[in-house]
């Protein structure tokens, strides 16, 4: 009797075709595969490639086997499929808002004085500690519902406007909490030297003493904390505080990431990268020293176009000179009540280009495969490849992903699938 050798088969859950693939996984490029397939296993990408190169068999459903019956064939109409995006920098977890500080700025004062008057962070660290649980997640959830209608798949939220541990515990709570609710993948970051609490006031080394040797140690323990973020500047904290923080971070076992030369050059950056952080964010002061400290370390530099256009900031970051040291740039809402009141990441995307002059290729990984990165999540998603997590948005009225870019105040989401799954966002 003779055996003759059967296809081999794919056992896949779902498959994509007619589809134009921006994988994101060519560095400062889309890494374009026109006319591609992708195929879904496991809630994980199993297969991406042209739809050509096909394995042999793949499209036949094989009635005899109930496994192959299984699998699902989309036909994504010729449109663009990027990776699901990533917003890597967030404090979307608050209470209020802080529209008369706005005006108040227009008027001439500046975010620093604001600060310095007991208005600015603290204001809002007032508003989160009185607001219960539930009405926190209500107004948090309110905010993240346009990021997902952009196809946001993965958000990093901070907390920091608690500053004592029953507020940041409830911040993180909520943060979580809003992962579930919606199905996305939430990185939360302890942020508790972002400002000092008025009970510390004129006791800031007491305070961080608070955070290095209660709140770290407590929160790392409950599992509420995925990083540790620290404010390095004139209105936060100093370096060697800083270097504290981070010191007590690496004893929890918590990667760090640091707000760095934000408003002035505190070669935080730096010292952010000496402690392997995962990124360093806004950036605006960054030196020389600090961008090759980054590059040594491979710290990912997390650009936050919208709060430099809401401070009206004249300062760019170095972002000639972080490309050609070859730094990974991610690109973030920074979505919070004072300095980026917005839920667009398209928004940011087109300003990362406008203001800071990445192309839109680098912006669009910039929500992508290097945000990925600055969360440590670049072996699970942020890419179009094999083995990552099927989470991927097609787009409308597209020529090209660049157009992602381009356009302004216009959101061309078709569909969102995570986890292999189609998500349902909220009107
Ligand atoms: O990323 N710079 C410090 N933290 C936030 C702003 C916080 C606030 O003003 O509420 C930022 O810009
Ligand atoms: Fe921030």
């Amino acid at each position: 009797m003779s055996v003759r050798s059967a296809p081999p088969r794919q056992r896949w859950d779902a498959l994509w075709v007619n589809a134009q693939l921006a994988t994101m996984t060519v560095a400062s490029a889309y890494g374009t595969i026109m006319d591609g397939a992708l195929a879904v296993k496991d809630r994980r990408i199993a297969w991406v490639g042209p739809r050509r190169e096909l394995p042999a068999g793949a499209l036949d459903a094989r009635i005899d086997d109930p496994d192959d019956a299984k699998m699902v064939v989309h036909d994504a109409g010729g449109r663009w499929m990027t990776p699901g995006l990533i917003d890597c920098h967030t404090h979307i977890v608050h209470a209020g808002n802080r529209a008369r500080e706005f005006e108040l700025r227009l008027k001439g004062a500046s975010y620093e004085s604001i600060e310095r008057e007991g208005g600015g962070i603290a204001a809002t660290v007032a508003a989160t500690r009185a607001a219960a649980e539930d009405e926190l997640l209500e107004q948090s959830a309110a905010r993240l519902a346009p990021l997902l209608r952009e196809g946001v798949t993965t958000i990093e939220i901070k907390s920091g406007y608690g500053l004592d541990l029953d507020t940041e515990a409830k911040m993180l709570r909520v943060a979580r909490r809003l992962g579930h609710r919606f199905g996305i993948r939430v990185r939360t970051s302890y942020l508790g030297a972002h400002a000092l609490p008025r009970e510390f006031a004129g006791r800031p080394d007491a305070y961080v003493d608070f955070v290095c040797d209660d709140v770290i140690p407590s929160l790392a323990s409950t599992g509420l904390v995925d990083a540790v973020d620290a404010f390095c500047d004139t209105i936060g904290f100093t370096r060697a505080q800083t270097a504290r923080v981070f010191e007590a971070a690496q004893r929890a076992g918590l990667p760090v990431k640091l707000h760095a030369e934000q408003l002035s050059d505190q070669d935080g950056a730096a010292l952010a990268a000496s402690y392997r952080a995962l990124s360093a964010d806004h950036l605006e002061h960054l030196s020389a020293a600090g961008i090759e400290a980054m590059a040594a370390a491979g710290t990912v530099a997390v650009l936050l176009p919208t709060a430099f256009y809401f401070l009206r900031d004249t300062r760019v970051p170095p972002v000639a000179a972080l490309r050609k040291a070859g730094v990974p740039m991610a690109v973030a809402t920074d979505c919070n009540p004072g300095t980026s009141p917005t839920t667009s990441l398209l928004l940011a995307l087109n300003m990362a280009c406008t203001l800071f002059r990445l192309t839109p290729a680098e912006a669009l990984a910039g929500v992508t495969r290097h945000a990925a990165h600055a969360l440590g999540l670049q072996n699970r998603c942020g890419m179009l490849q094999a083995g990552l997590a099927a989470d991927f948005v097609l787009w409308d009225d597209l020529e090209s992903p660049g157009e992602l870019a381009y356009r302004l105040g216009y959101n061309p989401c078709h569909r969102i699938v995570r986890g292999g799954t189609f998500a349902v966002v909220p009107s």
